[in-house]
């Protein structure tokens, strides 16, 4: 059992967030999970903050309704997320910079308005949701792996910049989870012809890895242990996949991965 604990888990209307706040409910922590301010979700079985992490104010209405509310907050769990497919060419700066904007701005946007409240607790934890997909670098999802790279870029830099107020930050990184996250995945507008056979192959992996992911409850229980643990290390690889990912990165040169995802999307020559 984790001594009571306040903690924030946004986008938890669904997916991993849902599971990983009804799990740290049962572990008895007080758990906020948030939704988007247009949704009504009902009774998930924890109290419900509205939130949009694209928005400050949004942001800055959500940590004062919790601090009203509970007067402290512990852990942070940065979960809100969006997908993004469509080749590089293909996809328009706009439709990139929104994905950013959710995925990466978003989680800034969380950090910087709870880090003045963990620093005067002198305690804190947060936890920011990468992917597998970023450390691999999956062709047809570039700019989505770019949030997720960007996400451990922070996640590191920061790790040093806060350990000193008693503040833990750490990365978990699932590999493909069946969630929501694929019947609301933004597509690129455009499509060019040259890519119609990359796209079939991207499309099919995708769908096969979808399908064959872990469930979101695998990934929450990541989130718990991390809950959990007094000295959380720098980076959670979430779902079997994942950890065969770990791996995979630690004894593999770089070539042989990038020889990999080459002979699975890239049409023969
Ligand atoms: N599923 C996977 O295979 C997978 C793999 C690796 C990493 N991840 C990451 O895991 C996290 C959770 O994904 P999931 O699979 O659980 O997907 P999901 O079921 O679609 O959940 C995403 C959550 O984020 C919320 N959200 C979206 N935009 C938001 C915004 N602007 N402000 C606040 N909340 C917002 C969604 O709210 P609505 O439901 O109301 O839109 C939903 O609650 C994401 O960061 C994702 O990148 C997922």
């Amino acid at each position: 059992m984790i001594a009571e604990r306040v903690v924030l888990v946004t986008g938890a209307s669904s997916g991993i967030g849902l599971e990983t706040a009804r799990l740290l409910t049962q572990e008895g922590l007080r758990v906020f999970g948030t939704s988007l301010p247009h949704e009504e979700p009902g009774e998930l079985g924890f109290e419900i903050l509205k939130l949009d992490v694209n928005s400050d104010e949004s942001v800055s209405a959500c940590l004062e309704g919790l601090l009203d509310q509970a007067g402290r907050l512990d852990v942070l769990v940065n979960n809100a997320g969006i997908g993004l497919v469509g080749m590089v060419e293909e996809t328009s700066l706009a439709e990139c910079k929104a994905v950013f904007e959710t995925n990466y701005f978003g989680v800034v946007r969380m950090i910087r308005a709870v880090l003045p409240v963990m620093r005067e607790q002198g305690s804190g934890l947060i936890i920011n949701t990468s992917s597998v997909a970023g450390n691999i670098g999956v062709p047809y999802e570039a700019h989505y792996c770019a949030t997720k790279v960007a996400i451990e870029g922070l996640t590191r830099a920061l790790r040093c910049e806060v350990a000193s107020f008693g503040i833990k930050v750490v990365v978990v990184a699932p590999g493909y989870v069946r969630t929501n996250f694929y019947n609301v995945l933004r597509q690129a507008t455009e499509q060019l012809e040259a890519y119609d056979e990359v796209r079939e192959r991207a499309l099919e992996s995708f769908n096969e890895s979808a399908r064959a992911g872990s469930d979101a409850p695998t990934i929450a229980r990541v989130v718990v242990n991390i809950v959990r643990s007094k000295s959380p290390r720098l980076r959670y690889w979430a779902g079997s996949d994942a950890r065969l990912y770990g791996w995979v990165e630690k004894l593999a040169p770089a070539f042989l991965t990038d020889r990999i995802m080459r002979k699975k999307f890239v049409p023969d020559q």
